[in-house]
C-alpha cells in the first residue's frame, strides 16, 4: 500500500497556501497517498500517517500551547515537536547569537531610551508572531517604546531592532533547505512602510522573485542550519528550513529569521523545489 503523507495546514491555509497543491501533486506523482489536513482536525488518525509534514498552520501563534501539545502527540511529525517548541519563539535568535552567528542586533523587552540602538529607524515586533502582524517600523524612540510596552502588557516578549535599510533596495534573501541541503532562494521586497505604524493586513507573499544567493549568503545559511541539531537536541537536520538573510550597514549578511515551523516554500517561484521536497521526504522515510 502507498505510504501516506499528511501535509498539515489550517482552515485558511487549506484555502490559500499556494505551496500545498504543488507539493501534493508532486508527492502523489511519486506514488504517495497524500492527505491535506488541518492540525486541529480531531478526526485525523495521526498514527496511520507515515509522515506528517507541518506546512501552513497559520493560526498557531495565538494557540501556541495547544499547537505544541498537538505536535507532541503526533508520532511521526516533521519538523518534530522539539524543533517547533524552540522555533515558534524568536528568542531562538539569542541561542544562535551565543553560538557566534551574526543575527540582526536585537534588544529584548526594551523599557528605556538608553537601550535603543543608535540607528535611525527601529523595528518593534513580538517574539511569537503570525506573519508580520503587530510588527512596525518607527522613526521615533517614544513610539517604539510605547509599542514594546503594549506588547509586554499583553504578556508578550517585545523585540527592538534597527531598521535594516538594505531591505528597501536589495531586499531580503529567503533560502530554502530541504532534507538538509540548499534547494532554492527567493528575494522578498520590503514590507514595513515608513510612518505606517502597526498594520494587520500586510501580505508577506506579495513581492517575490527567484534569486541566486551569494557565496557569503550560502555559507552563513549553512552555518545556521548546521547549528540547529546541537542547539535543539535533535539528531538530524530539519526536513525543511527557510533562512532569511538581510545585509547589515556594512553589507554583510545577517540572520533575520530562521523558519523551521511553517515556512512558505515558495514552490510557485521555484520549478525544481517540489521535486527536491519529494526526495527529502523519501530520504526521511528511509531513515
Ligand atoms: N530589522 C528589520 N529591518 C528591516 N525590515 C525588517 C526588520 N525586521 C522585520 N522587517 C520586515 O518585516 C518582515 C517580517 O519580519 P520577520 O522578522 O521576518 O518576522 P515574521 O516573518 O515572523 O513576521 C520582514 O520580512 C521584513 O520585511
Ligand atoms: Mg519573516
Amino acid at each position: 500500500m502507498a505510504e501516506r503523507i499528511a501535509l498539515v495546514s489550517s482552515e485558511r491555509g487549506l484555502r490559500v497556501d499556494p505551496d500545498l497543491p504543488i507539493a501534493a501533486a508532486a508527492l502523489a506523482d511519486a506514488g504517495f497517498g497524500v492527505d491535506l489536513v488541518r492540525w486541529d482536525d480531531e478526526t485525523v488518525d495521526w498514527a496511520a500517517v507515515d509522515l506528517a509534514v507541518v506546512r501552513s498552520c497559520w493560526d498557531y501563534a495565538w494557540r501556541l500551547e495547544e499547537f505544541l501539545g498537538w505536535a507532541g502527540s503526533v508520532p511521526r511529525l516533521r519538523n518534530p515537536v522539539e524543533v517547533l517548541r524552540w522555533n515558534t519563539d524568536k528568542t531562538y535568535l539569542r541561542d544562535l547569537e551565543r553560538a557566534g552567528l551574526p543575527v540582526v542586533p536585537t534588544v529584548w523587552d526594551p523599557t528605556d531610551a538608553g537601550e535603543l540602538p543608535d540607528a535611525g529607524e527601529g523595528v518593534v515586533k513580538p517574539s511569537v508572531s503570525a506573519g508580520p502582524r503587530d510588527t512596525a517600523r518607527w522613526a521615533d524612540a517614544g513610539d517604539a517604546l510605547a509599542h514594546a510596552a503594549q506588547l509586554r502588557a499583553a504578556g508578550r516578549t517585545a523585540m527592538l531592532q534597527p531598521y535594516l535599510a538594505s531591505v528597501d533596495d536589495e531586499g531580503e534573501t529567503a533560502m530554502l533547505f530541504l532534507g538538509g541541503r540548499f534547494s532554492h532562494a527567493v528575494r522578498k521586497g520590503p514590507l514595513l512602510g515608513r510612518g505606517e505604524g502597526v498594520r494587520q493586513d500586510r501580505d508577506s507573499r506579495g513581492d517575490l522573485a527567484p534569486t541566486t544567493p551569494t557565496a557569503a549568503q550560502r555559507e552563513l545559511a549553512q552555518q545556521v542550519l548546521d547549528a540547529v541539531p546541537e542547539l535543539v537536541g535533535v539528531e538530524s537536520a530539519p526536513l525543511y528550513a527557510r533562512i532569511d538573510l538581510v545585509g547589515d550597514a556594512a553589507g554583510r549578511p545577517v540572520l533575520l529569521e530562521l523558519e523551521l515551523t511553517e515556512p512558505s516554500l515558495f514552490l510557485p517561484q521555484a520549478p525544481g523545489g517540489a521535486g527536491t521536497l519529494v526526495r527529502a521526504v523519501e530520504a526521511e522515510l528511509s531513515r
